[in-house]
């Protein structure tokens, strides 16, 4: 199965994915964790991503395509994919389906999340994450069991740079003005399942389950 999970920041793509690849036994190509990584490492996608990033800006179409089209090409991706945050503009999307194409795949289903704006301001707010393993905690909703400690694999947990107030409406602006088009685009192609991502994080999931025909 070929599944994109699209959404505003703070939507919960990141922690639906962690579940979804459990249940589906699909790798999550997360666009943004990948990024991340580079930074970390310091290699030059990382050191050109970064000052996008930190304004709330998307990384230009051409890098993102790259990086995505490699990612694809790896051995755990044969047998499907969950890609999280990848397509972002239509550009994006055109590429995605033409690459999949090229192989004679297709995007099975896309799934889109609906928040109201003031819930994802206090999602990200509060948001902090391991910066081993990537799991997204929150500091009221839920926190880790340990202060500053990743619960999975003791990792330390942090804020993203990019959670700063100024930065998360930089990023919400910029959801909508490129990337809110690319949900018209799979509607068109009749892709599109939207659902309700308020809840918790189980309501959330089965929601997702059911939508895309997959038991619990
Ligand atoms: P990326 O890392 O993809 O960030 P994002 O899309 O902005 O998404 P987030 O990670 O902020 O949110 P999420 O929806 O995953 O929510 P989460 O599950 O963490 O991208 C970062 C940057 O990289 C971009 O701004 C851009 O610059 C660049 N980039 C990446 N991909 C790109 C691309 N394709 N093209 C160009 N540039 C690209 O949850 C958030 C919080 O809510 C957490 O605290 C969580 O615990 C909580 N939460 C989750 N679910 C629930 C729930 N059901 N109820 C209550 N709280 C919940």
């Amino acid at each position: 199965m070929i599944l994109a999970l699209f959404g505003p920041p703070g939507s919960g793509k990141g922690t639906q994915a962690k579940q979804l690849i459990e249940t589906l036994g699909i790798p999550q190509l997360s666009t943004g964790d990948m990024l991340r990584e580079a930074i970390k490492q310091d290699l030059p996608l990382g050191i050109k991503a970064k000052e996008f990033m930190n304004k709330g800006q998307l990384v230009p179409d051409a890098l993102m395509i790259e990086l995505i089209k490699e990612r694809m090409q790896e051995k755990d991706c044969e047998k499907g994919f969950l890609l999280d945050g990848f397509p972002r503009t239509v550009a994006q999307a055109e590429a995605l389906d033409e690459m999949l194409s090229g192989q004679g795949l297709k995007l099975d289903h896309v799934v889109s999340f609906q928040v109201k704006e003031r819930e994802l301001v206090d999602r990200l707010a509060g948001r902090i994450v391991c910066s081993s393993c990537g799991a997204s905690y929150h500091v009221k909703t839920k926190p880790p069991k340990a202060e500053g400690i990743c619960d999975i694999c003791g990792g330390t947990v942090i804020k993203r740079d990019d959670d700063k107030a100024d930065v998360v409406q930089a990023r919400l602006d910029t959801f909508m003005e490129a990337t809110a088009p690319v949900e018209e685009y799979y509607h068109k192609k009749g892709r599109l399942k939207k659902i309700d991502a308020l809840g918790n994080e189980s309501e959330v999931l089965g929601r997702i389950l059911g939508i895309i025909n997959i038991e619990a």
